[in-house]
């Protein structure tokens, strides 16, 4: 047996529990790895596709990782139109619908009328094609007849499989070997939540569908793959057409792997249509992700063609919407919120009103504008509505109903954070404090930022811990958290000694994070990590960025002139060199790493096969040494084998090992040969 060969063996194991878990978590929602443990299954298989390029394969799960950077998205033609669904907004409509069907099967003499009802998923419609089992093509609608190819971002998509199983025996009766499943690529809730989360106020998206459409036309894949999204199936085309029905194609899609959402209903009557309109009425809020309707569609797929379409969409399905939701309830008062680039935001205090399946005490009202284009004032009855945004919003005010005690909504003078004179400046709606430097509100915001996910994802710097470090003024900027101690941390409310720790360890931790995240971490107004990306290419240290001018600036591409002076004028605060001369004191990337130097070649042309468990090295650790000084890394034993690392508990690839005559060391051996 070969190197590659035993290389091959460990790649397909890693590949099929890759999928397994994979399946397990997404599809089953039962996990029984953590995520760290699944990432580090992912992350061996990357090492070892790396050692042996040949043996990559476009459905390896290491393909959604991402990486690709696709500049334009080439337009792709549909194989057959990609229909839109017309929209009802009443059962009445429904029953339109339903009796208008059931004519134009009379005219083809069918007396049977059975309807499909599934759930209208809130997302963006795509194209897969799969050639022969291996998803070959993503697209997106575009007008219906062409539209953009965005197979390497499709790929990211843990939900959508890279190859079908089966291939052979299912789709013997497709000409081409060819398959296309339609469907909506969506982000859940949470996930949605998360990424508005970990971006600048300025750049977060309005629900998530926005989300969705604006990550699938991301030019970097990788940075797609972070972005979560999910893929639902309702249309399969190629796979035994004639025989079909939509309730089996759905049981197929299943079976080929895709996700469904599973909540279908085969129903033979109009009632059984309106008992699963009014039944999920209800139940949709509480799923995790957002719907805004129903689609009918007739069962017998058989009979689609012969009904044919109107110019935009068939006439055997239709889409029912639900009517926004909304619910009356008080306005107490408007407080403010100071964000951390120093906006402020009124925000609705409302008596809590149950609204869409959860309680609704609070809701932005966005800036001063809208306040004014309301009309809105204190203690006046408002309606709230729940569309397709997760966050409620104010929509209008019951003149009829205010009472005699309503009071105008008055713009405040000063900062309620601290004090500071609020300025506007020309043209822009919004309010904000003009002091950067000391508003603890700001200085919050940015300590929060810093700690993000996608930032420096210090996960043990919590709202709770950076409130208090603020107060006390321990923290003034990201650079003094670095100079904590622990028995500063320790008397602080709810730290002990163990928490106290903690936090050290994890801010000496992300000093190991990249430079190009610590430039996103600093929150530059206009920097998101796209944008960060770009700059730590384009200037790999601190020294260099900060003396570029807004012309060299400009030139970086996705920087515009806007960009560019938000980040000069960053760089030109007395605050910022302040926060430099602490960071110069911290052990964080000020500058873009060097590719490692070799630290030696101890290991050059040497395979090694770890066994057991070894004391003071994880396995991803003890390969990457044997890496970085030359060797190579295997999954199995052979007579080629250089040496074998035998740890506590080997088994039987140290008995093959010794049979082979191949040399076996000791874990103090191995770190001697280091
Ligand atoms: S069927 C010809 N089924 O809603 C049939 N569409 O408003 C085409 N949608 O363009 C679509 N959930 O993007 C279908 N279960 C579902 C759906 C669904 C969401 C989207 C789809 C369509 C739009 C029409």
């Amino acid at each position: 047996m070969t190197d590659i060969i035993s290389a091959a063996e460990e790649i397909a194991h890693l590949r099929s529990e890759i999928e397994r878990h994979s399946h397990l978590y997404y599809m089953e929602a039962k996990p029984e790895l953590s995520d760290y443990d699944f990432d580090k299954l992912l992350e061996k298989l990357i090492a070892l596709e790396r050692q042996f390029p040949d043996l990559v394969t476009p459905d390896s799960p290491s393909q959604r990782v991402g990486g690709t950077i696709t500049r334009v998205f080439p337009a792709v033609q549909h194989r057959e139109p990609m229909l839109s669904l017309s929209n009802t907004y009443s059962l009445a409509e429904v029953e339109e619908f339903y009796n208008r069907v059931r004519k134009l099967l009379l005219l083809e003499g069918v007396h049977e009328q059975e309807m499909v009802a599934e759930l209208k998923f809130d997302g963006v419609a795509i194209s897969l094609l799969y050639r022969k089992g291996l998803l070959v093509r993503g697209a997106t609608r575009g007008d219906g007849l062409q539209g953009d190819d965005i197979t390497a971002n499709i790929k990211t998509i843990s939900t959508i499989p890279l190859r079908l199983p089966d291939f052979g025996s299912l789709f013997a009766q497709s000409e081409e070997d060819e398959i296309e499943v339609r469907g909506e690529v969506f982000m859940r809730k949470e996930n949605f939540e998360q990424l508005n989360e970990s971006r600048p106020e300025e750049e977060r998206f309005a629900n998530p569908r926005n989300a969705t459409a604006g990550s699938l036309k991301l030019q970097d894949s990788a940075e797609v793959a972070l972005r979560n999204m999910s893929f639902v199936a309702y249309y399969l085309k190629g796979y035994d057409d004639e025989a079909s029905s939509q309730f089996l194609r759905l049981k197929q899609l299943e079976k080929l792997g895709f996700y469904t959402g599973g909540h279908y209903r085969l129903c033979c009557e109009l009632q059984d249509i309106s008992a699963f309109i009014e039944e999920w009425d209800e139940k949709r809020w509480k799923l995790p992700y957002e719907t805004d309707g129903v689609v009918l569609k007739l069962n017998d797929a058989r009979l689609w063609q012969k009904l044919g379409a109107t110019a935009k969409s068939p006439r055997w399905a239709i889409a029912y919407k639900y009517p926004a939701q909304q619910a009356k309830t008080v306005l107490h008062t408007v407080i403010f919120q100071v964000g951390r680039l120093g906006t402020i935001t009124p925000v609705a205090e409302l008596e809590p009103v149950l609204l869409a399946g959860s309680t609704v005490s609070r809701s932005t009202l966005h800036n001063f504008d809208e306040i004014q284009r309301l009309g809105i004032m204190l203690h006046d009855r408002v309606i709230i509505e729940k569309s397709g945004e997760v966050i409620p919003k104010v929509i209008s005010v019951v003149l009829d109903e205010r009472p005699s005690e309503a009071e105008a909504v008055r713009v405040p003078l000063l900062c309620p954070e601290c004090g500071t004179p609020l300025a506007k400046p020309e043209g822009e709606v919004s309010y904000y404090c003009p002091n950067e430097d000391e508003c603890p509100a700001q200085i919050r915001g940015r300590v929060l930022h810093f700690a993000s996910r996608d930032a420096m994802d210090i996960k043990t710097l919590g709202k709770a811990l950076v409130d208090q470090l603020v107060a006390i003024g321990l923290v003034k900027d990201v650079g003094d958290l670095y100079a904590l101690q622990e028995p500063q941390l320790e008397s602080l409310e709810r730290m002990g000694k163990k928490s106290a720790q903690n936090l050290i360890r994890a801010l000496a931790e992300s000093c190991e994070k990249s430079y190009e995240r610590l430039i996103y971490a600093l929150g530059i107004r206009h920097v998101g990590r796209a944008t960060a990306r770009e700059l730590a290419n384009a200037y790999p240290s601190f020294d260099l960025l900060k003396e570029a001018s807004e012309e060299e600036l400009s030139m970086v591409p996705d920087i515009g002139p806007v960009v560019a002076r938000s980040i000069r004028d960053f760089f030109s605060k007395p605050f910022t060199s302040d926060l430099f001369d602490k960071l110069k004191r911290t052990g964080l990337p000020l500058s873009a790493s060097e590719p490692k130097a070799q630290v030696n070649t101890n290991f050059e042309g040497l395979s090694v096969l770890f066994t057991g468990g070894l004391d003071r090295y994880d396995r991803q650790k003890a390969s990457e040494l044997v890496l970085e000084r030359g060797g190579r890394v295997v999954g199995s034993v052979s007579k080629k084998t250089g040496i074998v690392v035998a740890g506590h508990d080997s088994g039987s690839k140290l008995d093959k090992a010794v049979k082979l005559g191949v040399r076996v060391v000791s874990e103090d051996e191995f770190e001697a040969m280091l």
